[in-house]
């Protein structure tokens, strides 16, 4: 059997878990071989080949691409998109992590390339539930896709929307304030660092201008929360997820190096659970 080559792009926190995988998982490996890894910053390259113990070549971005058949993502919104680009123009695949990046291209555009490729483009449902169901109430009747997040101040901060805004502040007995209502597009632009699963929510549903998104800043969470409310001729789904932070980097959802692990298996393995 032929082994798939996998480049990684980004070593940090999902980064290095994926590698972790790719060596050590035996139903993995036994199809793909992790062969380069690339990231802007060579020492964080250099950390993680440390951390899985091999000596892989610490390459350019679009060597990446010529050299494997399978593109890891986990770097970047800025940068996600050409890495798609690159890749399926290749007729390569290529899982995206930084999916709120994907909403650059036009709607069209990243149907027309997806349609144009002999290449792949996975995007894990990351650190939200009810993906699988929303891929099934999509076939017919999907009316409504609303996303629901909280999160404490803190992981609000440096978003672009508050160069316009006043970053949120509790008055006196106040625990909970909006900060955020629009479109899954909108949301993407003004919280690129936060907004994955708006993205993701967008692609397997009613497109990036018809998902509603809202974002809730509360003084009593110390964990992200994500609500997904789901509309159709089907019914009603509602699923709330509530986040622990990474061991490896709080600003991801552990869920999400989870769903990104276990995308890459679904990728590699026989059997394929879920919608
Ligand atoms: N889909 C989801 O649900 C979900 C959840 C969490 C994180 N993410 C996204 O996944 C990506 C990785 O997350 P993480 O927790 O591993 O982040 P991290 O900060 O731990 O690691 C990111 C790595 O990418 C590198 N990098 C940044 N910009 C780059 C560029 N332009 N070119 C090459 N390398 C670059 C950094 O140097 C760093 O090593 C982020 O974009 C994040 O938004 C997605």
């Amino acid at each position: 059997m032929r082994k798939f080559k996998v480049g990684i792009v980004g070593c940090g926190a999902i980064g290095t878990a994926l590698a972790r995988v790719l060596i050590k998982d035996k139903k993995l490996n036994f199809r793909a071989v992790l062969v380069a890894v690339a990231d802007k910053d060579p020492k964080q390259a250099e950390k993680l080949l440390r951390r899985i113990g091999r000596q892989l070549p610490v390459i350019s971005i679009p060597e990446v691409v010529k050299r494997c058949d399978f593109v890891i993502e986990a770097a970047h919104p800025s940068i996600s998109s050409t890495v798609a680009e690159l890749a399926l123009k290749n007729d390569k695949y290529v899982l995206i992590m930084s999916v709120g990046g994907l909403l650059k291209f036009p709607f069209q555009k990243l149907r027309d390339l997806i349609a144009k490729t002999s290449g792949r483009l996975y995007c894990p449902s990351g650190a939200i539930a009810g993906v699988d169901a929303l891929l099934a109430a999509q076939v017919e009747g999907l009316r409504r896709v609303r996303l629901v997040t909280t999160k404490p101040p803190q992981a609000l901060k440096g978003a672009p929307f508050f160069k316009t805004h006043k970053f949120p502040e509790f008055k006196y007995g106040e625990t909970k304030k909006i900060v955020f209502r629009g479109s899954a597009l909108q949301a993407s632009r003004a919280f690129p660092q936060n907004i994955n699963v708006a993205a993701i929510l967008s692609l397997a549903g009613l497109g990036p201008k018809r998902t509603e998104v809202e974002i809730w800043a509360t003084r009593s969470a110390e964990v992200n929360t994500h609500e997904v409310i789901i509309e159709g001729d089907f019914g009603e789904i509602k699923t709330r997820t509530q986040n622990f932070p990474a061991p490896q980097n709080p600003k991801t959802s552990y869920l999400a190096i989870l769903s990104a692990v276990a995308t890459l298996r679904k990728a590699f393995t026989t059997l394929r659970l879920g919608t």
